[in-house]
């Protein structure tokens, strides 16, 4: 072979090559632009903040003045796989006739589930010792920031709590 022949085989090969790096590199950004949308599709409803609703709670005169009660309500935010996850829990306590107070009853450290000490009137966390007065602010423990609250009213006879996304860690 001379070398003319071997230089026109060289440029020929090093083409080639430019070539396949070209259209793997054209796949590549044509692969990223498609899933774009995808990942969009599938990430948006964990990203999406519901909004709140006005829930009713009960009537007025299932609650006493001065006790702190557990009640049930439904995740404003469920995800179509939730399940029953989306089955939470609020405290709430009538502090007057038509004054109410409600927490959320996950802990603002890692999200545990506060339990009311009536006769202390402190909320303890079972998982790390976490402890907040009956105000929701922190008394001891891990817990970085008071417990969350929900806004409350009465409408007629009914108590309603404005629903929020369920507070978990940072919130
Ligand atoms: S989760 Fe409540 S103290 Fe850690």
């Amino acid at each position: 072979m001379t070398d003319r022949a071997q230089t026109a085989t060289a440029d020929l090969l090093d083409r080639r090559a430019f070539l396949n790096r070209l259209s793997l590199l054209l796949s590549g950004l044509i692969g990223l632009v498609l899933s774009v949308p995808i990942l969009a599709y599938l990430l948006t409803p964990l990203l999406r903040r519901a909004p709140g609703v006005w829930l009713n709670i009960g009537t007025t005169d299932t609650f006493k003045v001065g006790e702190t009660v557990q009640v049930a309500i439904e995740d404003p935010s469920p995800l179509p796989w939730a399940g029953e996850t989306t089955r939470t829990a609020i405290w709430l306590r009538r502090d007057g006739q038509t004054d109410f107070t409600a927490f959320a009853v996950n802990c603002t450290h890692l999200a545990c589930p506060v339990n009311w000490q009536a006769q202390a009137k402190i909320f303890l966390c079972p998982c790390h010792g976490g402890v907040f007065y009956g105000d929701g602010r922190v008394a001891a423990g891990p817990p970085p920031r008071p417990l969350p609250r929900y806004d409350v009213r009465v409408q007629g006879a009914n108590v309603q709590v404005l629903t929020r996304r369920v507070p978990i860690g940072g919130d």
